[in-house]
């Protein structure tokens, strides 16, 4: 039994093959595609058919790489071709879920994750031999295409929709309280909040000196004087050492009303360290909101996950990799809920929430209050 080879299967396999070849192409070549603004440019013609020349020139790029592109995405069924006049157009319907406008729907910004992680393969395939970890700077545009992701959903999602998830939480902001996000990245989120809620201070905590510059530039920009930004380990949290401000840090470190992590447990090299920080430095009563990947913790109840491959993908190519290259537990993305109630309550959390929003099928919402 064990050696019957079934050969209906392996034709199926093979066709199957044939199509993962062709789709990680397309992937790679749709992330260009955004990257270069030829899906918002290829909108810009309202579904009108147009030769590769007049795209081109709309997008202010060179003729023969668009072309080329452009017949990538006709045999992709990314973009529609007619024979007759040479031309290619996006359908609203792709366009929707292309393009900068479509914002929370862009589904092509997530393409930039595989050229992302193919970009580090040399120094990955090194850790699958000897172990280690490929880290942060290894990776040139994480930040850069991690803030466009996760700025799409912040931008359409996270004062209206995600922060009401904690009960009394939005009253608290509008009152003025003090808020930390830990591994806040490039701050976008740490912006928002504080120009939605001007009353109340906000400091944005990672150890990327280069993403908070990021975020320290926006809030110049709109001239915000109630958000921060301050490069330390997430893992020190609630030390005594980081004492950074001048309110609230009296009581054994208690020094935040309510505090905010976006994907950023998953990915630590220590995160029952942060976890416990997190639960030290809140008042009594206050809140942690926690997005982390939605998923089991268990694989095989993850096989009809809608992004299941992909998030494996990234998770071993990106997230558990940088937790490694610190000696980290490199929990991986797809670590689940299971174990995320198992860390949360082990740092005392005894009232763990656990919420789904329809338009961001990739996060569970974590809402964690401390007795
Ligand atoms: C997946 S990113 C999420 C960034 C941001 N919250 C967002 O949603 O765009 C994880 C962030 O955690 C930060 N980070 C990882 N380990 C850290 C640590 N030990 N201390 C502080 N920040 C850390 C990384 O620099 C990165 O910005």
């Amino acid at each position: 039994m064990g050696t019957h080879f079934d050969h209906d299967r392996a034709t199926a396999f093979l066709d199957e093959m044939r199509t993962i070849l062709n789709h990680g192409m397309t992937a790679t070549m749709i992330g260009i595609g955004h990257r270069v603004g030829l899906f918002d440019a290829m909108a810009r013609l309202d579904g009108r058919t147009a030769p590769s020349t007049e795209i081109a020139d709309v997008a202010g790029l060179d003729e023969r790489y668009v072309r080329e592109w452009l017949d990538a995405m006709t045999v992709g069924r990314i973009v529609a071709y007619d024979p007759k006049t040479d031309g290619y157009r996006l359908p609203p319907e792709h366009a929707a879920f292309t393009t900068r406008a479509s914002g929370i729907a862009n589904m092509a910004s997530y393409a930039q994750y595989i050229s992302l992680c193919a970009a580090v393969e040399d120094e990955l395939v090194e850790c699958f031999r000897h172990g280690g970890g490929v880290p942060y700077d290894s990776f040139d545009r994480f930040h850069a295409v991690m803030a466009e992701s996760s700025g799409q959903r912040f931008e359409a999602l996270l004062i209206d929709t995600i922060l009401p998830l904690v009960p009394g939480v939005v009253e608290l902001l509008e009152h003025g309280v003090s808020v930390a996000d830990v591994g806040c990245g490039r701050g976008h989120a740490v912006n928002l909040m504080a120009r939605a809620f001007p009353r109340s201070t906000f400091v944005g905590i990672d150890f990327s000196d280069a993403a908070l510059e990021a975020g320290r530039a926006e809030a110049t920009e709109w001239g915000l004087t109630n958000a921060s930004f301050l490069a330390a380990d997430a893992a020190e949290l609630g030390d005594d050492h980081h004492h950074h401000d001048d309110h609230h840090d009296d009581q054994h470190g208690q020094r935040y009303d309510f505090i905010t992590t976006f994907d950023a447990v998953h990915d630590q090299a220590h995160p029952k360290r942060m976890v416990d920080g997190i639960f030290r430095s809140l008042a009594p009563g206050g809140h942690w909101l926690c997005a982390d990947i939605r998923a089991s913790s268990h694989v095989g109840e993850n096989l009809d996950h809608p992004m299941g491959a992909f998030m494996y993908g990234v998770s071993c190519q990106h997230c558990m990799t940088v937790s490694l290259a610190y000696d980290g537990e490199g929990l991986g993305a797809m670590w689940g809920v299971h174990r995320a109630k198992e860390l949360f309550t082990s740092a005392g959390f005894t009232d763990i929430a656990v919420h789904s929003l329809q338009f961001d099928p990739s996060n569970n919402y974590y809402v964690c209050r401390k007795p």
